[in-house]
């Protein structure tokens, strides 16, 4: 098995849907990003074999996004590209297809990444209008072609947003994260807290000019006036006092999970250059990093919908024959906060180590090395752009602590979990 190198990676800023790249398409910003990705890395195109790319709320009109982004970002056509799909943990899942066709020796050089608008959402129409629209197509007259919509009702022409529920339980995300907040007894001061620090870490990450070397600046078309340069959702100024007074968000009464502890609908891109380590070699890179292991796991979305990376974690942890007492950094996507406070928990507890079959928990999470340059609540989650992020942000985090190791996690819908264990040398 070839060992897999994390080459480079770049993202574009993370924007709260409906402002900066509002009239981008996600098929846009995956190009823009792979664009300036082949770019700034100067690897040469013709050595790319492969790209692996994915969306969450599919734009409907460009399936095969990963296809797409090769032919509209020029690369040369015979970049075979596939597109994949794991809810929030879809370029986790990305990376991995293109790692293991790395690994396998069917790949050498490979590009993996996610992009989302939620500026652009498909809007679906009600059942009985598609029936209508369907029967009307087939139709051979006039008369014949307005005859299904005579039995529409006006609330049938209403337009249907995708819902970000859970599609067994009909539960959104935010009601979900209310239950495991509930359940778990975490403190609307815990969550709080949480929101703070990824708030703090990120603007530090952006001061100290550290995003710099992660983000890209986009010349928004078609005009080009606007140039966006930073995330626009980090609040360098917020405090406990602010978010305290925030309204919870899902549960009107009783709730504890707010616009500000957590994740904002976002846009944005992102995506990482994989080679073999002898490619790589081969071509004069040095890697940012290593793909030590990884592991996906699952769990009943009507139990604890967001509890994914505490089944996932343990079992990529002993596939990298470590402990989370080797682990130098954890980066957890950030959900909501009420899910990292859940899952930080989950790692330290001995009866969800009993529950997994385990004799010990997996250990203390140490807060001072976790989310050490903000997550998701911060940043924003465009949901397939996500983990790609994560991994470039933490492999650069990891070379400016002189780290070894990193322990990287995503809870994703349907109670599923990514675990990613990633090694700078
Ligand atoms: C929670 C949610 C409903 C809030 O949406 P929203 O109401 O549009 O959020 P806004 O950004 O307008 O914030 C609401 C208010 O909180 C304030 N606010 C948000 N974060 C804040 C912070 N960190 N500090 C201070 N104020 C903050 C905003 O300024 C706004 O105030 P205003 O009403 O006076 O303008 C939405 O972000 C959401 O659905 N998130 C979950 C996404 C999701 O499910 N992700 C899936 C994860 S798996």
């Amino acid at each position: 098995m070839a060992r897999v190198a994390i080459v480079a990676g770049l993202r574009t800023p993370f924007v709260k849907a409906g402002s900066a790249f509002q009239d981008l398409t996600a098929l846009d910003l995956g190009r823009i990003v792979v664009q300036e990705l082949v770019q700034r890395s100067e690897v040469d195109p013709e050595e790319i074999d492969q790209l692996v790319f994915g969306q969450v709320i599919p734009t409907l009109t460009a399936t095969s996004i990963a296809r797409e982004v090769v032919l509209t970002a020029g690369l040369p056509r015979k970049v075979e590209a596939h597109t994949v799909a794991r809810a929030c943990a879809t370029s986790i899942q990305a990376m991995i297809a293109a790692a293991n066709a790395i690994a396998l020796g069917q790949a050498h050089v490979a590009i993996a990444g996610g992009t989302e608008s939620m500026s652009d959402p498909p809007i679906f129409s009600s059942r009985p209008l598609a029936h209508a629209l369907v029967q009307a197509s087939r139709a051979r007259n006039l008369p014949e072609k307005l005859k299904p919509f005579q039995k529409l009702s006006p609330k049938d022409l209403l337009p249907v947003p995708p819902a970000i529920a859970e599609y067994t339980t009909g539960l959104s995300m935010g009601e979900s994260a209310e239950k495991m907040a509930k359940e778990n007894g975490i403190t609307r001061a815990e969550q709080d807290e949480i929101a703070l620090k990824s708030h703090q870490h990120a603007a530090k990450a952006w001061r100290e000019k550290w995003f710099d070397q992660e983000v890209m600046h986009v010349p928004v078309p078609p005009r080009f006036e606007a140039t966006v340069s930073r995330d626009n959702i980090v609040r360098e100024d917020t405090s406990l006092e602010a978010l305290g007074q925030l309204k919870p968000a899902f549960d009107r009464k009783y709730g504890t999970v707010t616009a500000g502890n957590a994740s904002p609908l976002t846009d944005g891109a992102a995506a990482l250059l994989l080679m073999s380590e002898e490619r790589a070699k081969a071509l004069g890179y040095t890697p940012l990093g290593f793909l030590r292991s990884h592991a996906f796991a699952a769990t009943d979305p009507a139990d604890q919908l967001l509890q994914g990376p505490a089944y996932a974690a343990p079992i990529a942890l002993d596939r990298a024959k470590l402990t989370l007492k080797d682990i130098d950094l954890i980066d957890m996507h950030e959900a909501f906060a009420a899910q990292v406070a859940s899952n930080v928990q989950a790692f330290e507890s001995r009866s969800f180590a009993e529950k997994l079959g385990r004799s010990q928990p997996l250990g203390v999470v140490d807060r001072a090395r976790l989310n050490t340059t903000g997550g998701s609540i911060a940043i924003g989650h465009p949901f397939a752009a996500t983990g790609a992020r994560m991994v470039h942000q933490v492999l650069r985090e990891m070379a400016r602590r002189n780290a070894a190791t990193a322990l990287l996690t995503v809870c994703a819908q349907g109670g599923l979990g990514a675990a990613v264990v990633l090694e700078r040398t």
